[in-house]
């Protein structure tokens, strides 16, 4: 194994090594909200599957195709919020995130980093609606 030139491209391999591995893949049996989002402008796609309790995100799994930063990201913020507090993931913003995958993606690449997040407050949101919904 080589060793990385710089620590940017030592962050760039880790990228490509939840792309190539990810982490938290597959269907979820026991989801309790899930949301499925994609890029209009590329067709790429994320689900993401969460099983909820107590205002936790106990697990976080997800599906996906589309680019190495799309599904590199889904896999890092599953790992991320594991045990989180549904408020805090909901909170989470753009910075966030590029500090989750420690890469700059640049301008044009920055909505391929946001798939996974957006699909996951989506259903947190949703969840959050259900429940509402439920207590009437
Ligand atoms: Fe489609 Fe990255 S090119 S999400």
């Amino acid at each position: 194994m080589t060793m990385p030139d710089s620590i940017e491209e030592l962050y760039r391999e880790e990228v490509m090594d939840h792309y190539q591995n990810p982490r938290n893949f597959g269907k979820m049996a026991n989801a309790n909200a899930s949301y499925h989002d994609y890029n209009p402008v590329c067709g790429d796609e994320v689900e993401v599957q969460l099983k909820i309790e107590n205002s936790i995100l106990k697990e976080a799994m997800f599906t996906g195709k589309g680019c190495a930063i799309s599904q590199a990201a889904a896999s890092m913020l599953t790992e991320e919020v594991k045990g989180k507090a549904l408020k805090s993931a909901v909170a989470m913003t753009k910075d966030d995130m590029l500090k989750i995958i420690r890469i700059n993606p640049g301008p044009v690449r920055i909505k391929c980093a946001l798939l996974a997040l957006r699909a996951l407050q989506k259903g947190i949101v949703q969840y959050e609606a259900t429940k509402i919904g439920m207590a009437k």
